[in-house]
């Protein structure tokens, strides 16, 4: 099969085309013939080699953690998923392939309407906006602060909150503003004097915070606002903890909250008004281009790769 991969850390320019024998599913794992892929901040910083110390790879690495596909294969024990289903969900080995692994467990069934770029865009935000609610504990009529409410992890928080009754205020650039009010957002600009702009936004106070920056002040901000750090979470900080503030990065003990999370965003797509806009679409062949473009970090939305 095709895939795309690096044996060294670095730019882009690591990212290369390889030939590679067809994965073959584990326990609990299925194979999928892949359609799409998201593409994530995770690939490039894992490529980068800024995240070896926690996530360290073997050469020939291949990148892409989510996919829409086929089930093509199923492993022992598998009874979630049959082959020949249409799917979407985290995977566990790289999705930059025309195949890859998953754990049957994880995936849902992928509606007939959406489009294979939708269904491959959800899981990580999905789910990480999920998980960052629950660890928020938000409650109806509270309002959240979130850093950075138009990329793929605000997209989801936002629509996410919003259906519990939650007031949200995302920072983004001008240029995102109109998209965050569509999305039922109150838009903030982010940068010098942003707590004094959020507080004129919210006179009463900001209840919880979630950082899907890591850059800046976003997290001393949130602390301030918040009066505390206890419901502030970062998920792109990973020094937070000199605030008090703590990092999620999914490995919280409990049950998996993939397909929770996945249900509860097709429900919303079921309903019309889910909103995980494409960016942009780039063909396996131009990994490197689509890394590049999330490495500059003003997406409206998600970026997927198109495979088959
Ligand atoms: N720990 C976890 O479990 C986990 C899971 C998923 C993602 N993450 C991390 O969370 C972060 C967000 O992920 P993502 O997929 O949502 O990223 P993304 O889709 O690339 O979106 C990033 C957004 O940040 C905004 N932005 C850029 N600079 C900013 C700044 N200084 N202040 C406020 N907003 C800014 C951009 O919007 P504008 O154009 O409006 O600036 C863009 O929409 C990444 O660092 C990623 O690695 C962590």
């Amino acid at each position: 099969m095709k895939a795309i991969a690096f044996d060294a850390y670095g730019s882009a320019d690591v990212l290369y085309p390889v030939e590679l024998d067809l994965p073959v599913p584990g326990p609990g794992q299925v194979r999928i013939a892949v359609r799409s892929a998201g593409v994530n901040p995770l690939d490039h910083k894992i490529r980068s080699g800024g995240m070896a110390g926690l996530f360290p790879v073997d050469f020939p690495y291949v990148p892409g953690r989510e996919a829409s596909g086929v089930v093509e294969a199923v492993g022992d024990g598998v009874t979630e998923v049959r082959t020949g289903d249409a799917v979407l969900g985290p995977t566990v080995t790289g999705s930059y392939a025309e195949r890859t692994l998953a754990d049957a467990g994880r995936l849902v069934a992928k509606p007939g309407s959406m489009t294979w770029e939708e269904a491959a865009a959800l899981p990580l935000a999905a789910e990480t906006a999920w998980r960052v609610l629950e660890l928020l504990q938000l409650r109806e009529g509270e309002t959240l602060l979130i850093h950075g409410a138009a990329g793929g992890v605000g997209t989801m928080a936002v629509q996410f909150a919003r259906r519990r009754g939650v007031r949200v205020i995302g920072t983004a650039s001008e240029a995102n503003h109109a998209y965050l009010r569509g999305l039922g957002a109150d838009p903030v600009t982010y940068g010098e004097g942003l707590a004094g702009r959020v507080r004129a936004l919210a006179p009463d106070g900001v209840h919880a915070a979630l950082d899907a920056v890591g850059k800046g002040d976003a997290v001393a901000v949130s602390v301030e606002l918040t009066g505390g750090p206890d419901r502030v979470v970062t998920i792109a900080d990973e020094d937070a903890g000199r605030h008090g503030v703590r990092f999620s990065n999914g490995t919280e003990p409990g049950a998996s909250r993939t397909v929770p999370a996945l249900t509860a965003a097709l429900g919303l797509f079921e309903s019309g008004i889910l909103q995980l806009p494409i960016h942009h679409v780039y063909p396996l062949s131009e990994a490197a281009e689509a890394q590049r473009e999330s490495e500059r970090g003003h997406l409206t939305g998600k970026i997927v790769l198109a495979i088959a």
